[in-house]
């Protein structure tokens, strides 16, 4: 099974997939400042809560290394600077704030005055999130391939695969597993309005790995779960709570009630690194609002306003469980499971 290089480092730039254009056209790209960086998290050239990691860290490295600071002070003084701007991009995929803060550290905790040693450290931390995001894949692939049913269906929403992470993705991850151990199933992928996720991104990468996949729009999510051919329902997340709340791409919440309504499993897929215990509850996510025209463009009459969250809050009492690179686990996390700041 080949899957996409979503997010790598070379010595002109950082090297993403293009998004925007699947599943059209196959394009990469090399950003050369941080500007260009975040004008494509902002448009969703890169996205998924963990690749949105990764591109942050590999960010750093950018931004100090076209900075070419002339000494430690000045290192150190610039680094906050570029973390705070990366930061600022998407306020909701707690991943890229984390990977941020562990690059501060990393640096900090390196007490040579040589910059050349800095921006080594600093490149060096951001390679280690993005291996240790794509081991972390693999053992949530693991922990969840259990979960899913031979000769069943499972349904997914928006694109928590290969393309939102340096792996094989989180959501998607037990399913790819489970297909390579030799089980068949089916897919549905909603839709997932209104920058279509699921129709375009989830349904290409499943397809280009041979495995079923079938598009819905999330209206229609309701019926199919009802009709009994959906044995789990599989979603990723951008920020888990202490208690388990959960914020993933919009329309996961409604989608939680209907499993639940018709005793479908819910599941939630995530890394160590999505889980933000410092937060009580889901009141308090940032819950980022795109431009109105997303959900207008095209469509509706000419002046008419929308409102557009990409992402929304499912309570934990909706998820049966989370699967995680340490398997399944079950809130409260005061901690990050695992208690770590790094894997291993
Ligand atoms: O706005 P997006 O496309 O970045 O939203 C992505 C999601 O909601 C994913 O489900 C989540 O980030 C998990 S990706 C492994």
């Amino acid at each position: 099974m080949k899957l996409p290089g979503t997010v790598a480092w070379t010595e002109e730039g950082i090297r993403i997939l293009d998004q925007t254009l699947l599943p059209a056209e196959v394009v990469y790209r090399v950003l050369e400042t941080i500007e260009e960086l975040e004008e494509a998290i902002r448009a969703l050239r890169v996205r998924g809560a963990p690749a949105l990691g990764v591109a942050a860290a590999y960010g750093l490295a950018l931004a100090l290394r076209k900075e070419k600071p002339a000494d430690r002070a000045a290192f150190m003084d610039a680094l906050p600077r570029a973390r705070t701007r990366l930061e600022k991009t998407r306020p909701t995929a707690v991943n890229l704030a984390w990977a941020l803060a562990r690059c501060e550290e990393r640096v900090r905790e390196e007490k040579t005055p040589r910059v050349e040693d800095l921006h080594a450290a600093l490149l060096d931390e951001a390679h280690r999130i993005s291996e240790e995001d794509r081991l972390l894949c693999e053992r949530i692939g693991e922990a969840g391939e259990p979960l899913v049913p031979d000769g069943g269906s499972v349904l997914t929403h928006c694109n928590a695969g290969a393309l939102a992470t340096a792996g094989i993705g989180t959501a998607l991850a037990p399913l790819y597993r489970a297909w390579k151990k030799g089980k068949r199933f089916e897919v549905f992928a909603d839709e997932t309005r209104p920058l279509l996720q699921g129709a375009r991104l989830t349904a290409w990468e499943l397809r280009e790995a041979g495995i079923p996949v079938t598009v819905l729009c999330e209206g229609a999510a309701a019926g199919l779960l009802a009709s009994g051919r959906v044995g789990l329902v599989l979603v990723g997340a951008d920020r888990i709570a202490a208690n388990g709340d959960t914020a993933n791409k919009v329309g996961t919440y409604g989608l939680a009630l209907a499993a639940a309504a018709h005793d479908v499993p819910f599941y939630v897929a995530a890394p160590f690194s999505t889980f933000d215990p410092g937060l009580p509850d889901g009141r308090s996510i940032p819950i980022e609002l795109r431009a109105e025209e997303e959900v207008t463009g095209g469509r509706a009459p000419r002046g008419v306003r929308a409102w557009n969250p990409a992402f929304d809050v499912t309570p934990a009492r909706l998820i049966r469980g989370f699967v995680t690179d340490r398997g399944l686990v079950r809130p409260p996390f005061e901690r990050r499971p695992g208690g770590r700041k790094r894997i291993g």
